[in-house]
């Protein structure tokens, strides 16, 4: 796993972009992965930017949601497609039928689930999966104990995370689905690069137990340490409960300028 340790969310975000851009430059039909939440919305607002200036297109891509609030209807404020439509999607040459997400209201969540492994599947999998990590150390919506094993399916939302998710719900918890569906630890891990973003001194418990501790179903994201090509970007304050901070900066300021993340 390579660590990266920046001075600021933006450098966070130029390094995510930088990556995204190395994967569609090099690639004839990419396939992101996308991850809602605050943790990669500068990364989108840097991209959109680099499509605006011209150094970026979406049209040969492809991109998959990593998971849905069960039973929220098309174009609900706080659905992750809505979500990634407005703060991303819709900004770029993204071809509407390239964003591909779980349908929540789906009547038959497991066969739903079963479709969505197949999309991904067919599409080649997903070669570049961005992420973000929840307070108690989810990925995707795999909350504690999670199967590391895991495939797409229902979760249920611990009350934490409908905590932490309340504010994209008019601060109303009671408003936050219990049930989500979510791609599984399992299928995260068969992404091609993992790209997990974190910033801020909330993100220094859950960074530090992925990174440095055992890896365990108790913090789903400690299953980073099981893939061959998985960085963590992330600010100071998110680094700062990490015992091997220094060696990880010395590492990035004395990489072989061929080896990009
Ligand atoms: C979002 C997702 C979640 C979030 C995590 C962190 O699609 O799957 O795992 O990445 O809850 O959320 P933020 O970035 O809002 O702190």
């Amino acid at each position: 796993m390579e660590v990266v340790i920046t001075s600021s969310p933006d450098e966070i975000a130029q390094l995510a972009a930088d990556a995204v851009q190395r994967l569609i430059e090099s690639t004839d039909r990419p396939v992101l992965g996308l991850a809602t939440g605050s943790s990669p919305l500068s990364t989108y607002r840097e991209l959109i930017e680099r499509h605006r200036d011209g150094r970026l297109t979406f049209a040969r891509t492809s991109a998959f949601l990593l998971d849905e609030y069960v039973g929220l209807p098309p174009g609900h404020p706080a659905a992750y497609r809505t979500f990634i439509e407005h703060e991303f999607a819709e900004h770029v040459d993204l071809p509407d039928d390239a964003l591909y997400g779980p349908d929540g209201c789906s009547d038959d969540l497991a066969h739903e689930s079963v479709a969505y492994e197949q999309q991904i599947a067919s599409a080649g999998g997903i070669d570049l999966q961005l992420l973000g990590v929840g307070s108690d150390g989810h990925i995707g919506f795999n909350e504690p104990a999670s199967s590391l094993g895991s495939r797409t399916r229902l979760k249920t939302l611990t009350d934490a995370t409908r905590a932490d998710n309340a504010r994209f719900f008019g601060d109303d918890v009671d408003a936050v689905p219990r049930h989500v569906l979510t791609q599984g630890v399992g299928t995260i891990l068969e992404a091609g690069h993992l790209l997990l973003l974190a910033a801020g001194e909330s993100k220094a418990g859950p960074i530090a137990l992925a990174i440095e501790g055992p890896v365990t179903a108790m913090v789903p994201a400690s299953a980073l340490q099981l893939h061959p090509h998985a960085t963590v970007i992330i600010d100071e304050p998110a680094a700062q409960a990490l015992g091997h901070a220094d060696y990880y900066r010395e590492a990035f300021a004395n990489k072989p300028p061929w080896q990009h993340i």
